[in-house]
């Protein structure tokens, strides 16, 4: 074995524990095959270990995380616990405090006849949303003033920096120039939210660099639209973390739905964390009905972003063959077993 990998694995609330299983057995079925290693550590952190201990993520769990090679991590989100605090508390803090700057959504069409559109087909839906995931109101405090009074006021400022608005937008230009098309669409809404103005300016600047990328710009109302209405007109885009967070869930829908939308929160040169765009899902908990290809997808970003680049073909080229095949008509939660998809493409991945 050439390689071993120190792998970081959050299972989470709901669904996460199921849809991990099968990620975590395609894991190992691919790092068999191409010759490395991986060694896996299990945290249980999530709701149901909130609710027995109080405890969130221990400052001593962050430490050994951050000296991992990757995380990957199934769902946050139960309803027992009060608003965001457990996923503002993991999936926030990693991103926040290990400063996983890129939040890389690929939204790709296997088959035409898990779209929604009328008539879009794989030609048409091939795109990665470059979403920045330190910044904006996501970090803010919220401020309630006279709270519970007539005279209530809350506000959570949108916030960006030059320097991380620079780094996001830098990275999605390097995207842009790994793909044919080389186009780099910006999208923001600075004609309302006059802030966003420093990712106009910026965007402007750092295109200079880049005179192969053909730029465009779109409101973010507009892009929603544009998504639905003509998603070949997307290649790569970049926004901010908020309205990244919203149209990638519009993405999800265009490509058959969340069972399918993986994601990676990278940094370059610093471990990343992996995982399904989906939520926890808690009235599917432990029925077996949650899509795992999501989470699956998910694995297959780790093993690129660690360099297993045949690994990562592997994973996709089976995710790929069997939603070309026709063996799966729907993505929808409940069309197949959570455990039966991981069959299907752990026998695909064999052939
Ligand atoms: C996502 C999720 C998170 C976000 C939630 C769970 C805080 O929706 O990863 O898209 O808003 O970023
Ligand atoms: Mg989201």
């Amino acid at each position: 074995m050439s390689h071993s990998y120190d792998i970081a694995v959050i299972a989470g609330d709901g669904v996460g524990p199921e849809v991990m299983r099968e990620g975590l057995r395609v894991l190992d079925a691919t790092a068999g095959r191409f010759g490395f290693s991986v060694n896996l550590t299990e945290y249980p952190y999530g709701t149901e270990h909130w609710l027995a201990t109080e405890e969130i993520f221990p400052e001593s769990a962050t430490l050994e995380i951050i000296d991992q090679d990757a995380i990957l991590l199934g769902a946050i989100g139960d309803p027992r616990a009060p608003v965001g605090l457990i996923e503002r508390g993991i999936i926030g803090h990693l991103r926040w405090d290990l400063d996983l700057f890129v939040n890389l959504r690929p939204i790709k069409l296997y088959h035409e006849r898990f779209c929604p559109l009328k008539d879009k087909t794989p030609a048409d839906i091939d795109m990665i949303v470059v979403r920045e995931n330190t910044e904006d109101v996501y970090v803010q405090q919220p401020v309630f003033e006279n709270k519970g009074t007539p005279e209530e006021v809350a506000s959570q400022p949108m916030r960006y920096t030059r320097a991380g608005t620079e780094r996001i937008i830098h990275y999605a230009f390097d995207v842009a120039m790994t793909r044919p098309r080389k186009e780099l669409l910006l999208i923001d809404k600075a004609n309302a939210v006059r802030a966003q103005d420093l990712y106009t300016r910026t965007f402007a600047e750092v295109a200079q660099e880049y005179p192969e990328v053909k730029t465009d710009h779109a409101y973010i109302d507009a892009a929603c639209m544009w998504m639905i209405k003509n998603p070949e007109w997307f290649d790569v885009a970049v926004t901010t973390n908020l309205f990244g967070d919203i149209l990638t869930d519009v993405g999800a829908m265009i490509q058959g739905g969340m069972g399918l939308a993986a994601s990676a929160n990278i940094h370059p040169g610093k471990l990343g964390l992996f995982e399904p765009i989906h939520g926890s899902f808690p009235k599917a908990t432990g029925q077996n009905t949650a899509n795992p290809l999501a989470t699956i997808s998910a694995v297959a970003m780790m093993f690129e972003y660690l360099g297993e680049r045949e690994a990562s073909v592997a994973v996709d080229g089976a995710i790929a063959n069997l939603l070309e095949s026709g063996a799966v008509t729907s993505l929808k939660a409940g069309a197949y077993g959570t455990d039966e998809l991981g069959d299907m493409i752990l026998a695909q991945l064999e052939e």
